[in-house]
């Protein structure tokens, strides 16, 4: 973990909201792991000192991407920034996801900016397989093209029906694992809004299946010290308290006390 001055290097927007930051960190850049986020001081929003945590979408070299949404007053003003400025990123942060188990059928479930979030582990995992993803509408949907050129086959369900089918994320995994899930051993990797991870992990825990959730709770320092970020997860004693900025974002499904999430 350390603190890079990145550069900004490319900065769109992309649909519904989302922009694309490319960041020239070479310092972090090579070091980041599948789910590991990192940590922003957004530029000129000197009145608000917390930094905001974004999931590193993929790096390439000395390049590092993020996926952003604007939803308040961080990602509001990270839009303005300018390819040539600077911003201080700290990471890599958290544990990511593990590498897929070369003798599992990789599946995976995004809504939202998860969908950039898995793009890493769509893109090293040695078998391709099925991506679900999930959103209000058509403009929720990201990333469809990046899976399908690693060799991912792609289900979209929307809300609205605006793209894909209309329904919820998990009732396209439901079909898939009636008409054909049954015959593979399926690894999950899941990451979006805490309902749909809830929702996910009570078909992981009931059908068996390996299962690995980011939980990306809120939060504070980052780094372990300030507790903002804590849920509870499974100890020996019942339960404890685990940061999920530390010992997360990414946990077991079997490890984390789902009636707890919001
Ligand atoms: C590990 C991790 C990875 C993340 N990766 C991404 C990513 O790749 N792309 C992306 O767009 N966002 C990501 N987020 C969410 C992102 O950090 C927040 O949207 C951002 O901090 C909001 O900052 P703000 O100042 O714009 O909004 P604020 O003014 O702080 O909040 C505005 C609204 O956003 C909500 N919000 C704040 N933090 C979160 C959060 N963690 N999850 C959901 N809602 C939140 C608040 O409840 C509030 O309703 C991630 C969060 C975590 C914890
Ligand atoms: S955000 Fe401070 S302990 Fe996790």
């Amino acid at each position: 973990m350390q603190i890079e001055l990145a550069t900004v290097h490319q900065h769109i927007p992309i649909q519904g909201g989302y922009y694309l930051l490319v960041m020239l960190a070479p310092d972090i850049a090579p070091c980041v792991r599948p789910g590991q986020f990192i940590h922003v001081k957004v530029p000129h929003l000197e009145e608000c000192l917390l930094r905001r945590p974004f999931s590193v979408f993929w790096t390439e070299g000395e390049r590092l991407a993020i996926l952003y949404k604007d939803v308040g007053r961080g990602t509001r003003t990270l839009q303005y920034l300018k390819p040539g400025e600077s911003l201080s990123i700290l990471g890599p942060l958290g544990r990511g996801f593990p590498d897929p188990d070369p003798g599992r059928f990789p599946v995976i479930v995004a809504g939202g900016y998860g969908m950039a979030a898995l793009y890493m582990t769509a893109r090293s995992a040695p078998t391709k397989g099925i991506a679900f993803f999930g959103g209000r509408s058509a403009k929720d949907i990201l990333c469809v093209g990046e899976f399908e050129a690693q060799g991912w086959s792609v289900q979209i369900t929307t809300e609205d029906g605006s793209l894909g089918r209309k329904g919820i994320v998990t009732d396209a995994l439901d079909d898939w694992w009636v008409a054909s899930g049954r015959q593979v051993r399926p690894e999950l990797f899941a990451c979006g809004p805490g309902g749909m991870l809830k929702a996910v992990a009570q078909r992981a825990l009931e059908r068996g299946w390996e299962a690995w959730t980011s939980v990306d709770n809120n939060m504070g320092c980052g780094v372990g010290a300030c507790l903002t970020c804590v849920l509870k997860v499974r100890g020996d004693n019942g339960w404890s308290w685990a940061r999920a900025c530390r010992e997360g974002p990414v946990f077991n499904v079997r490890d984390v006390l789902w009636e707890e999430v919001e």
